[in-house]
Parts: C-alpha cells; structure tokens; sequence
C-alpha cells in the first residue's frame, strides 16, 4: 500500500506563531514515517503559505521562507491537494490528510477549517463550529451554562457600550463579578490583552485594552484555587487523559509565564483527590461533545479553594504539541507516547471524514 501523504501546516498570523512551530516540529517528529509521507507547510507571520524542504531542526528559524516555494491549499475538490507556485509554474501536490498545528487566530477559530472542509481533505481536530465557539470565550459560556458545571461569576461588555457610558459598564462589572476580576477579550491569541483589574482605574483601563483585541469583552470574577488542566482525545468515543497541574510562576498564567518562565511548572497528575479527578475528567469529555469538539482539545479548569468547586476555565481546540506541553505530556501519563498520538489523531480524522 502506498503510503499517504500529511501536510503539517503551521506558522500562522496569530500571537503564537513561534509555539505552533515547535509543537510542529514536535509531531513531524512522531509521525510514523513507514506510513506517512510528511509536507510541511508554513504560513509565515506575513500571511504567505510556504512549502518547507529542509531539515527538521530548521522549521524554527526563519530564514528559509523568502526563498522558498509557494504553495497554496487549493479550495477546489477536484485538485484535492496543494498548488506550488514558481514564478508562472504551477506544479500540483495530492494531499490525503491536513494536519493543522496552529494556535491562535486564524487557525484555531473555524477560520482554517472552512478552507479545509471545501478541499474535501480529511484534516485533524475540530471543524468548523466547535473551533469557532470554542476561541469564542463569550460563546463558550452559553454551551458550558447549559451543562450544569460551574463557571466564574461573569459578565459581557461590547466596546461600543465602552464607548457610550463606560460608568454604567463598570458598575455593570462590579456587580457581577467585584474585584479583583480578570477582563478578556472574547476571542484573542493565548492571553494576549487579558488583565487582572484589583479596583475601577484598572477595571476602565482593561477594559480598553481588550477592546483592542475583540469588540466583545468577557470579564469574571477572580477564582482562587488549582489551576488543573485535562486532555481529551475521540471523536464520538472521547477518551480523557489524567489531570495535570499548571503552577504559574507570576500572578496569573500569561503568556510570559507560560513560555518564557522557566519557574512555571507542570505536575502531573495533580495531586488532587481521585474523586475530583473523575469529575474533572468527565466535565472535560461533557464540555467537548457539547461544543461538537472532534480529534482533541485540552479542557482547563480550576478546583477552588474553600469550596472545592470543579470550576471551568476555557478550551483550546488545538493545544500546544511541544515535548512540554499538557497536551502530549497528559496522554503520555495515560501511557499513551506522542507517536500513538500523533496516528491516533490521523485516523480520528480519516474517520470523521469517512462518517
Ligand atoms: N477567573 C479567573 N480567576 C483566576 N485566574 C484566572 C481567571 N481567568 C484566568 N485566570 C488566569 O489567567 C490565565 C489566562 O487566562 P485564560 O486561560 O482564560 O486565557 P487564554 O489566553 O485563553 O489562555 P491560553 O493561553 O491557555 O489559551 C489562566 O491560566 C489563569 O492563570
Ligand atoms: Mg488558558
């Protein structure tokens, strides 16, 4: 049997470029070569789709893209493939399975997807409406409501009502959730514009700078507890991994904290009660079938001090694949190894496309 061929795309516009390259290096690395012939492509952060033929180790630097091929995911059914692209040469790819591995904006938003669902390609992860709602954190509240699983006290403010009466939205706030809360834009790259407010100076001035980002703001009440994290991998059969603990290093777990910190630590599993990890782990499948999720996401959560609530935080529909991300680490656990990851997560996609 010939083998099928992959397009690993990666890159992308959004505030986690880098990320996405090093969790693509990650699974290239792990997928079964015996049975897969790899074509990673990169979108640089220019937005252009760039074929990459070198070294694996070099899919991190940058400086191969200028002179590198265009090739360009061609939405026609029929072409089923990628179009490279050399000056008027336009040469033809056949591609049997998209593997995105892109965070953020664009590729983790239904954004992507909708591209891939008109090749008529099979492709890795969540379709089109559970990406969407699930980038959306305003949305995402609505489907978890209707789950009977806690969530922080919360509110919604749209920048033109900023702009109207920005009193009547922090009273709005202050109500809601009190201080100190955490002000998000609805959708947004990985922390990027999310505040901490302890009083109405930083209350006003976070909610401006999340207006930057989205024009819908989501602000909650500020949860203290264990910040617990659980992977989930199916497509109707969904399989949790253990629960793991993320221990931010800084006051809240940004962006910095999580990438740049090397004081901010993963445990795994969380040293928390088996009862509390069952009900973590089963909030996570619940959560991901409500929201239409296929392939993976990783479910994050908070057990809350005091009150021992299972409270949950967010999803993220296509989670960090480095060899120190949740994502892998958690199913590794399980005894689960990134390469049975990785083809699991190929022939979840095939099925999903062959229904
Ligand atoms: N309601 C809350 N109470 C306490 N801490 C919070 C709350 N919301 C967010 N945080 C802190 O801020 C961090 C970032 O928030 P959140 O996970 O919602 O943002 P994100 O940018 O979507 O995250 P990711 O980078 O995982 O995609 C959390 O990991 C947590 O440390
Ligand atoms: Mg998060």
């Amino acid at each position: 049997m010939s083998k099928k061929v992959v397009a690993v795309i990666f890159g992308g516009r959004s505030s986690e470029h880098d990320i996405s390259r090093v969790s693509a290096s990650m699974i290239i690395q792990n997928i079964n070569q015996d049975k897969y012939t790899v074509i990673p492509v990169c979108i640089t952060r220019e937005g252009r789709w760039v074929l990459f033929d070198g070294p694996i180790e070099s899919i991190k630097s940058e400086n191969w893209e200028k002179f590198a091929a265009t090739a360009i995911l061609s939405p026609d059914a029929d072409h089923r493939g990628l179009l490279r692209i050399v000056g008027e040469k336009v040469k033809f790819i056949p591609i049997d399975i998209i593997f995105p591995v892109l965070h953020g904006l664009n590729g983790e938003d239904g954004t992507v997807q909708g591209l891939f669902e008109l090749t008529g390609i099979p492709y890795v992860g969540c379709g089109v409406l559970s990406s969407a709602i699930s980038m959306n954190k305003a949305y995402t509240k609505l489907v978890v409501n209707t789950l009977d699983i806690a969530q922080a006290k919360h509110t919604v403010v749209y920048r033109n009502e900023l702009e109207e009466n920005i009193a009547d939205c922090i009273e709005r706030v202050e109500n809601a959730c009190g201080y100190p809360c955490f002000v998000k834009p609805a959708c947004a790259g990985s922390s990027v514009g999310i505040t901490k407010a302890h009083n109405r100076d930083e209350l006003a001035d976070g909610l401006w700078i999340a207006a930057r980002e989205d024009r819908t703001i989501v602000i909650e009440e500020n949860i203290t507890g264990l910040e617990l994290e659980c992977a989930v991998l199916g497509n109707d059969d969904v399989t949790a991994s253990v629960v793991g603990q993320i221990l931010p290093a800084a006051e809240f777990y940004d962006y910095d904290a999580k990438y740049n910190n090397s004081e901010s630590r993963t445990v795994i599993p969380a040293p928390i009660p088996k009862e509390k990890s069952e009900e973590i782990r089963e909030d996570a499948v619940r959560i991901f079938k409500a929201l239409d999720g296929s392939g993976l996401s990783r479910v994050d959560f908070f057990l809350e001090e005091g009150t021992n609530r299972v409270v949950f935080n967010e999803i993220n529909t296509l989670p960090g694949f480095t060899s120190i991300s949740m994502y892998p680490m958690l199913f590794n656990a399980l005894g689960i190894s990134p390469e049975e990851l990785v083809d699991r997560l190929i022939e979840l996609a095939i099925k999903k496309f062959e229904g």
